[in-house]
């Protein structure tokens, strides 16, 4: 099973490498995707490594089309092969705006990254990993998603992030529908509040919030609780589940009386 590949995107910091870390102890192979911070997917890389575990990084923004195709083409090329893609890279908006004030700038940005992308190369992978099945390299792939709690809970001041996540639901259930009768499930998974640098700049906020009793689970979450969950599902302990969300937000997406 040492061979089973991962492509997880932004995987250089927070949530991404978290995925990537945990994978890799998992004997996943990992190809670490990332932007612009090259030492920090090196930094993820060698984690990986000093575990024991066989990972690369590949230089990719997955909002440029060229860079998705090479990216598929560079982990092929590596690998052979690419049995999970889970869709982590992400961004908030550069500034938080009021939905009366949003520049299209900022709209392109966050859609284009978190969803035009990862729309894009999902459906690059998907057909990949048809030809990859056919060919009977590779035996249950499964594509992940990782969303938000934004995709159903409204924050005006940053409306286009929202937007982008609820986009990326939709994804999900499109992507799962449509390749269940080749054996690909598609899961989204939902953070709540976890500790990384995009949430560092409203650290005060957040740490009052939870403290008041925000989450039934009073913490903040870390990228590694984010990562059991995928583990999770790369390892197939949700083989009859497709479409499927996984809420790892310390019980915030209930209703409580
Ligand atoms: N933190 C939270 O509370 C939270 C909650 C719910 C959902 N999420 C979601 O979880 C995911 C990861 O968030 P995070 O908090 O770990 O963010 P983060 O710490 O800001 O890390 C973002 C990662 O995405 C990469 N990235 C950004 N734009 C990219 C692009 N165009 N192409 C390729 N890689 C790109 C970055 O690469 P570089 O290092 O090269 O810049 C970095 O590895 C995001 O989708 C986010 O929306 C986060």
């Amino acid at each position: 099973m040492a061979d089973r590949v991962a492509l997880v995107t932004g995987a250089s910091r927070g949530i991404g490498r978290g995925i990537a870390v945990a994978l890799g102890a998992a004997d996943w192979q990992v190809a670490v995707n990332y932007r612009g911070n090259e030492m920090a997917a090196n930094q993820t890389v060698a984690a990986i490594q000093a575990d024991g575990g066989t990972a690369h990084s590949f230089q990719a923004d997955i909002t440029i089309s060229t860079d998705r195709a090479r990216l598929i083409d560079q982990v092929m090329e590596r690998y052979g092969r690419i049995d999970i893609l889970v869709n982590n890279a992400g961004v908030a908006p550069s500034q938080r705006m009021d939905v009366l004030e949003v520049t299209v700038e900022s709209y392109e940005q966050v859609m284009d990254t978190n969803l035009k992308g990862p729309f894009f190369l999902t459906q690059q992978v998907a057909n990949m990993m048809i030809d990859l099945l056919r060919a009977g390299t590779i035996e249950s792939p499964k594509i992940v998603n990782i969303s938000s709690i934004s995709a159903y809970a409204s924050s005006p001041n940053r409306g286009e992030y929202c937007m982008s996540k609820a986009g990326m639901s939709m994804m999900t259930l499109l992507f799962a529908d449509r390749l269940a009768e080749y054996g690909i499930n598609v899961y989204e998974v939902r953070p709540g509040i976890i500790a990384t640098d995009m949430t560092s700049t409203v650290t005060e906020k957040y740490d009052s919030l939870i403290a008041e009793g925000l989450t039934p689970i009073r913490r903040w979450g870390h990228p590694d609780d984010v990562a059991k969950a995928v583990v999770a599902l790369a390892e197939n302990y949700l083989p009859f589940s497709t479409g499927e969300v996984i809420n790892v937000d310390g019980g915030f997406h209930f209703r409580r009386l």
